[in-house]
């Protein structure tokens, strides 16, 4: 069993090994969510809190779930109602939580290195739920689940990551995965929103966008995040979608055994076809019912818990 670690900030800092020791995890817990009773007692008296200073959805509700699944107990922090509000740091906010007994801390932030910043002095456990435009490790571990689950392997295949690769957590925490896990990675998007320097990542960059899906077997693509750009980016959204966006046309430009992914929330019309989103080769649904199994394994993890075969059988 490759896991030893107390923390999950990035996927930059994992070998593949431990990669691998999460992703077998959560088919463990996978197997877990398809009973009658659904819930383990891996982390009773357990307390995780969630800390989310910055909108979401998916990972904020999953992270909940999978701490309810392993039966912790869970706080969620709302960053609006609280008393960041009136002046108070996110140290001192976070040594309170500690102060409650707090084990897990979960945070998304929209500063790069939040939670490295606060697991450098916290006992509890930090799990990076997002921070800025770094990483989004449990993204990437719920992608490559997914891939593994529908493909069979990562290794050998040819993943394109298509959009705004520049501001995107998602892209460096999937490029770093899936490149130690042997997957050939492209990526492509408008030249403001990816500089060469990816090559340095081990990726091909490409700004022709059929040429970027002509041979792939995933074709990952993500929305525009304006809440990061500080400046336009390209003339409109218009000709985004012109230019880059998954269309019907496009879509029979690559291999009939491409899939679809997107980690969410999706912009339909703009970065994919609305039709595609909900259609067979798309796995945007999947990919969140693996969140769940995938956080449930991180949790579990974190606080010491012994791989797949620690799981309850
Ligand atoms: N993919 C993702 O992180 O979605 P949320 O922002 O809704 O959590």
């Amino acid at each position: 069993m490759a896991w030893a670690r107390k923390h999950l900030l990035d996927i930059q800092s994992l070998s593949a090994e431990e990669i691998l020791t999460v992703l077998d995890t959560a088919r463990a817990f996978k197997a877990v969510g398809e009973r009658a009773i659904k819930k383990v007692p891996a982390l009773r008296g357990k307390t995780v809190v969630n800390l989310f200073v910055e909108p979401s959805t998916r990972t904020r509700i999953s992270f909940e779930l999978a701490a309810q699944r392993l039966t912790a107990d869970v706080i969620n922090f709302s960053a609006e109602a609280s008393s960041l509000k009136k002046g108070e740091t996110l140290k001192d906010t976070a040594r309170n939580l500690e102060a409650l007994n707090a084990d897990i801390i979960v945070m998304r932030h929209s500063a790069s290195g939040a939670p490295h910043f606060l697991a450098r002095f916290l006992d509890a456990s930090m799990i990076n739920a997002g921070d800025g435009a770094h990483e989004h490790p449990t993204q990437a571990l719920l992608d490559a689940f997914t891939i593994r689950e529908k493909k069979g392997k990562i290794e050998g295949l040819n993943v394109t990551i298509l959009g705004d690769i520049l501001y995107s957590r998602v892209a460096r925490s999937n490029i770093w995965a899936m490149t130690k896990l042997g997957a050939r990675v492209t990526l492509c998007g408008p030249s403001t929103l990816l500089p060469r320097m990816f090559e340095q990542m081990g990726c091909r960059v490409t700004y022709n966008v059929d040429e970027a899906i002509a041979d792939a077997d995933i074709i990952n693509l993500l929305r525009i995040q304006h809440e990061r750009q500080r400046k336009t980016m390209f003339p409109s959204i218009g000709e985004y979608t012109g230019l880059f966006g998954l269309t019907q046309a496009r879509l029979a430009r690559t291999k009939p055994e491409a899939l679809i992914m997107h980690p969410g929330p999706i912009n339909r019309g703009v970065e994919i076809d609305s039709d595609i989103a909900d259609s067979k080769r798309s796995l945007i649904i999947d990919q969140v019912t693996n969140g769940l199994a995938v956080r449930m394994a991180v949790l579990f993890l974190v606080t010491g818990g012994q791989g797949p075969q620690g799981v309850a059988a």
